[in-house]
């Protein structure tokens, strides 16, 4: 089997991010949905200038449910069995019946052209063997 490289995406430019905004988009193909939040503090793995901005795969890895960004508890909540996950902390499970954390969905931010580009996925998305497929 080949082993196909990941994509390098542009999501957005920095300065159109708002903190605690949500910014929705697929990667690494239009059938997986993901989300940027830019947290306006340090968070771990988090890019950019002020370290902040960290984006996930929004498929709970559960059974594939679509997660909610919740802006007052910022936090990622599935609707289907209340799984609960931590932007702060590498999408790690905080409360239910997931089993792996949200896959982070690896950034890279380009000072010259104050762009944000997804580069690779850390963790299998949900329903795939691969992620790139
Ligand atoms: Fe998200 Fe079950 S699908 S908790």
């Amino acid at each position: 089997s080949t082993t196909l490289p990941y994509p390098r995406e542009v999501i957005a430019r920095l300065g159109d991010v708002n903190v605690n905004q949500p910014i929705y988009f697929n990667y690494p193909d239009n059938r997986s949905p993901c989300v940027l939040i830019r947290k306006g503090r340090e968070v771990k793995g988090g890019v950019g200038p002020d370290r902040d901005v960290v984006a996930y795969s929004t498929q709970c890895t559960h059974m594939g449910c679509p997660v909610n960004y919740d802006k007052e508890a910022e936090t990622f909540k599935c609707p289907c069995h209340y799984s609960i996950f931590d932007p702060d902390n590498a999408g790690q499970m905080v409360i239910g019946h997931a089993t792996e954390s949200l896959p982070r969905i690896l950034l890279e931010y380009d000072e010259a052209e104050d762009t944000l580009f997804a580069v690779s996925v850390d963790g299998l998305i949900y329903g795939r063997q691969a992620n790139i497929i």
